[in-house]
């Protein structure tokens, strides 16, 4: 992203371009991003025998999964929908890691026919496994009773969290698998997601590391994803440098009380595509309120959900005007509900000071790569929008622009 003679440029092409050729609204990447943050992360961890798995959740358009295919990073999917994007994208089966939480027991018997490691977060889901497939290889999901995260919704470990099967199980789960003749080749964890505190992750991962320790049979331990990025001018981006250091001692260090050294898995998703993505709007209207002036645009949080369900922040610019003018103003959507603003908190909207928009201007909402698109819908019967990629001053479309026909076409 680059800001020219006040003109908003994403991978070389104007804003305003990419709205003129693909039409508002509009999900634009940054494929330099995507690739940066990704080589990033891989060189940050200091150990050799390591697997990136990206977790696709965050994003799920093929092309992009391609990219990262192309970058050697494999995939977490955590249903049959995300399994069937990798492997559209051309994932073989072995860079697949199936995170299966709630999930129906015929979505593991898919996960399985389709030659997947399936990695199981319920001991009744343990036990139906071991009577299906005895003797087979899996990995277990582990709740180390620590969690971090951006918000509540997002704390994916803890005593509160859903998900796993709880640290102190290990007699359990090892007599479970010993009496079907499970081989337990993974133990993972997911603590959650936007963590921006490293001291979180580390000392969830002594957790699992002691947990591991008790499974003789393992391949590879995986320590989830979670990584956040700074969404805010203010927030600090975690050192990834410092902290894939500290990774690799740690797991380095448990390797040789071990005895052998094991593979070592970290799961991104936030942090490999956040800040490739953003949402272009148009301003379709301004209301000058008794208290706010109101910026109507032409997507709502059917398209990007983050700030009405988490109170996020996202970085506002305007496309054609960052001549340091500003005034108060609250972003709002196009759905029929108060809740969809775009500039707010948890408990509400919140004025930002941005450059003056009018009607017919172009916003840029920043950061939407992850938990943009895919947790999109078609609330109030609206289509989502068109993708495309930029690189070097050229366009690609990644997913076209839905119709009211394509909303309606099962029905
Ligand atoms: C199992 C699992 N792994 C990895 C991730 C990735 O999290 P993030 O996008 O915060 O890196 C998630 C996200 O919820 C997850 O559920």
């Amino acid at each position: 992203m680059e800001v020219r003679n006040d003109r908003l440029f994403l991978g070389g092409v104007a804003a305003r371009e990419l709205i003129s050729e693909f039409k508002s609204p509009l999900y634009v990447y940054e494929e330099d991003t995507i690739r940066k943050r990704a080589e990033e992360f891989k060189n940050a961890i200091y150990y050799e025998n390591k697997e990136i798995k990206y977790a696709c959740k965050a994003n799920t358009n093929i092309e992009i999964m391609k990219i990262l295919k192309e970058e050697g990073i494999g995939i977490d999917a955590v249903s049959p929908g995300e399994v069937y994007a990798a492997l559209k994208a051309g994932y073989t089966p072995d860079q697949i890691l199936f995170t299966a939480n709630n999930v129906l027991w015929e979505e593991i018997e898919y996960a399985v026919s389709r030659d997947l490691m399936v990695n199981l977060d319920s001991m009744s889901h343990l036990k139906l496994f071991g009577k299906k497939y005895p003797g087979k290889d899996l990995c277990i999901r582990i709740n180390p009773n620590v969690g971090a995260g951006h918000h509540d919704h997002v704390i994916t470990a803890g005593p509160e969290s859903k998900f796993g099967i709880l640290y102190s199980k290990v007699a359990e789960i090892k007599k479970i698998a010993g009496e079907f003749g499970l081989r337990i080749k993974g133990i993972h964890q997911h603590i959650g997601s936007g963590i921006l505190e490293p001291e979180m992750f580390i000392k969830a991962m002594d957790v699992l590391l002691d947990v591991a320790g008790n499974f003789e049979d393992l391949d590879f331990i995986d320590f989830g994803g979670g990584i956040g990025v700074p969404y805010r001018e203010n927030e600090q981006r975690i050192d990834m440098e410092i902290l894939g250091k500290k990774i690799a001692d740690e797991f380095n260090r448990f390797c040789a009380s071990y005895g052998r050294p094991l593979k070592l898995v970290i799961e991104p998703g936030r942090y490999i595509v956040a800040e490739s993505g953003f949402l272009l709007a148009t301003v379709i209207s301004v209301k000058e309120g008794e208290r706010h002036r109101f910026v109507g645009i032409d997507t709502g949080f059917h398209h990007l959900m983050r700030p009405a369900m988490y109170g996020s922040y996202h970085n506002i610019i305007h496309a054609d005007n960052n001549d340091g003018v500003r005034k108060p103003q609250i972003i709002a959507g196009n759905l029929c509900e108060s809740g969809d603003t775009f500039t707010r908190d948890d408990n509400g909207i919140v004025d930002r000071n941005l450059p003056i928009f009018n009607e017919g201007d172009i916003v840029c909402i920043c950061n939407a790569g992850a938990y943009g698109y895919s947790m999109a819908s078609q609330y109030n019967s609206r289509p989502r929008p068109a993708e495309v990629v930029v690189k070097d001053g050229k366009t690609r479309i990644i997913r076209k622009r839905e119709t009211v026909e394509d909303i309606f076409r099962s029905c």
